[in-house]
């Protein structure tokens, strides 16, 4: 790996977080879908709101509620303590963690630290590590899943699919051949659990399908209505080229909008799982603009084990009131679960979603 490809990947991860703070690159003609439903009012909760438990499971261990804290960062020197913070907080409220992708750890020995910390900071809780589709499709090699999974004692391995922030890319790797049956290679090989998860266009049915016959364990579906990467990296791409019109307008304009809603892919793959017995028990992750303890609640009604944020915890944590927003969330999810009348996580995802009027 020359110096020059390291240091382009240092800058993009340090942009990334730079542009998902300051930039406007939410999705301008798409939301989650999520503030479509509304929750049936329960008049009779015969439920003690002191009582509530918000504890679940995730990949068999019990955890204390049903959030994740998203891929974000790692693999330059600021990203320690981006990552530090979050394990910290991820530690506090005993929920599961992922790192940003792995490559530049891989590339280049001197950044592993960056992602080394969350586990010195969160020794108790699930934290996973990250590689990208393009490196899947490359064949990450026995030594490279070792060392990802060392670092962190990593309880497992999230595999993104990202084709439309590669398409966006000013240095984007857009040859996605074989990425299915390499992760099918991954996952017999591999001793952890593989989580494959998209980064804001959504999976769809017909992908969950194929992810789980080759073995995948979980699927994130980070669907469209939070951070279009199209547009982060449109931002990277002005800011380096200028105004090229790579795109004539109104396709750039779907282009930087396309995606499935979060909400959608839920909704799809909670019939794929009735169509399909044998992944009865698959766990599913929503997220894509999670942003609230109702996201949350909507997305476990809707099929998921846990809902996932991004950029929502980042702004958090930049605002230095990570710990009172993720408090704030679940105390959201609290007061839904009192009007619906649930004691435990397990109780609402049975409650009745109404498609608001
Ligand atoms: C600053 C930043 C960096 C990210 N880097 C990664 C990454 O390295 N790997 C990954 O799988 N996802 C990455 N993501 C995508 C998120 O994990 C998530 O899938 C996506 O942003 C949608 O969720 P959100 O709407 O809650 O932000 C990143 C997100 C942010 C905000």
């Amino acid at each position: 790996m020359s110096d020059t490809t390291s240091n382009i990947t240092i800058e993009r991860k340090q942009s990334h977080v730079e542009i998902c703070l300051q930039d406007n690159i939410a999705f301008n003609r798409k939301t989650t879908g999520l503030e479509r439903f509304e929750f049936e009012h329960n008049a009779l909760p015969e439920v003690y709101l002191s009582d509530i438990d918000l504890s679940t499971t995730f990949l068999g261990k019990k955890i204390g509620a049903p959030l994740m804290i998203s891929s974000m960062t790692g693999g330059y020197s600021k990203a320690a303590t981006l990552n530090q913070h979050l394990a910290m907080a991820a530690e506090q409220f005993n929920i599961p963690l992922g790192v940003g992708s792995m490559r530049q750890a891989l590339e280049n020995s001197s950044y592993r630290e960056s992602f080394a910390v969350t586990r010195k900071f969160a020794p108790s809780i699930q934290i996973f590590a990250n590689i990208g589709a393009p490196e899947i499709a490359k064949g990450l090699n026995k030594s490279d899943i070792t060392i990802m999974l060392e670092l962190l004692e990593a309880d497992g391995l999230i595999v993104h699919l990202n084709a439309a922030q590669e398409l966006f890319q000013p240095e984007g790797n857009t040859d996605f051949r074989h990425v299915l049956e390499h992760l099918a290679t991954l996952t017999d090989t591999i001793t952890v659990p593989v989580i494959v998860k998209e980064v804001g266009c959504g999976i769809s049915a017909t992908v969950a399908l194929q992810l789980l016959e080759a073995g995948v364990s979980v699927i994130d579906v980070a669907g469209a209505g939070g951070i279009s990467w199209q547009k982060v990296e449109e931002v990277r791409y002005t800011r380096q080229f200028g105004q090229e019109n790579r795109f004539s307008p109104s396709a750039l304009e779907e282009l930087l909008n396309w995606g499935i809603p979060t909400a959608q892919c839920l909704l799809d793959i909670r019939e794929l799982k009735k169509e399909r017995p044998e992944f009865r028990d698959v766990e599913i992750i929503s997220s894509g603009g999670i942003q609230c303890g109702t996201d949350i609640a909507k997305s476990l009604a809707l099929g998921a084990q846990l809902a996932a944020s991004a950029r929502h915890i980042l702004k958090a944590l930049h605002e230095k009131s990570l710990e009172k927003t993720i408090h704030t969330w679940l105390n959201d999810l609290k007061a839904i679960m009192f009007l619906t009348g649930a004691s435990t996580i397990e109780d609402l995802k049975n409650k009745r979603l109404i498609i608001k009027q």
